[in-house]
């Protein structure tokens, strides 16, 4: 496994020699539009890159770019891989760690979610401030890396209290409402019922994904500093009058994309 993302790290510095990408940019269902500002940008295609898979989800593209957001050297994922795909938990750490291995200290992870909150609509954009592991699955399960970090690690702050501050700023100064709020991974590949999404609000979830919780672990056990918005596609399920389809999910993400990119490209003029 380690070797899976040593080998994916040196494939990748062969196609983009003397790169080292600060911030690494994981873009969720019908955000991958983001990854077309990246300048001086080198395209790879996941089949292509060893121990990569290919992926099949329909707004997820499954390439990744090399390039410059705003001066910042960026290595962007486009395309990721969910439980629900019946993934081992190999892929998962290979992704993360490759992107550690090729320098990365700052993690930027969106997604499409649904919202437990009525004043939280769809098209708008909620910054993670904790999760919920609701997967039943973990992808450290298995015999630990001490080259990445340690068996045994905390989870507080697991989304960085000062990249935070700054994305909060960042979002006030271009008058962008930013929500914020709890996480909660569920395992898919269907959305929830309604009796569900009432559990999940008594758990004090604010919105429910099926992906990044994973991401996440692997990254704060790797010591990558993390940030993560969500991009809310639609009010959760028995909220609304019209049924959840994942069609929906990709039209109002690329609706809410055109403001995760102002986003992350203002975040990108404070790293800079
Ligand atoms: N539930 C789970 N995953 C989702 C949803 C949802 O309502 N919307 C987008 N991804």
């Amino acid at each position: 496994m380690t070797e899976a993302a040593f080998n994916a790290k040196t494939f990748i510095q062969k196609q983009k020699p003397n790169f080292t990408p600060k911030l690494g940019l994981i873009l969720g269902s019908g955000l991958s539009e983001i990854a077309a500002s990246l300048e001086d940008v080198t395209t790879i295609s996941y089949g292509d890159i060893p121990g990569f898979i290919q992926t099949t989800i329909s707004g997820h593209a499954g390439v990744l770019s090399l390039g410059y957001l705003n001066g910042v050297p960026t290595v962007c994922l486009q395309g990721r891989k969910h439980y629900y795909e019946g993934f081992n938990n190999e892929i998962i750490k290979t992704y993360i760690r490759t992107l550690k291995l090729l320098g990365v200290e700052i993690l930027f992870l969106t997604n499409a979610a649904g919202s437990l909150h009525q004043d939280v609509p769809a098209g708008s954009l909620m910054m993670i401030t904790d999760h919920i592991n609701f997967q039943g699955q973990n992808p450290l399960i298995g015999s630990n890396d001490e080259a990445f970090g340690p068996r045994f690690f905390g989870m507080e702050d697991a989304y960085d209290p000062k990249l935070r501050d700054m994305l909060a700023t960042v979002a006030k100064d271009l008058e962008l409402h930013l929500a914020q709020g709890v996480y909660i991974s569920a395992l898919g590949p269907m959305f929830e019922t309604p009796a569900e999404i009432r559990a999940f609000r008594l758990l004090g979830a604010d919105a429910v994904g099926m992906s990044t919780v994973p991401e996440v672990i692997v990254a704060r056990h790797c010591g990558l500093r993390v940030v993560a918005v969500s991009a809310i596609t639609n009010l959760a399920a028995g909220m609304n009058k019209e049924a959840l389809t994942h069609e929906d999910t990709l039209y109002q993400g690329a609706k809410a994309a055109k403001v995760m990119q102002k986003l992350i490209f203002g975040f990108t003029q404070e790293l800079s």
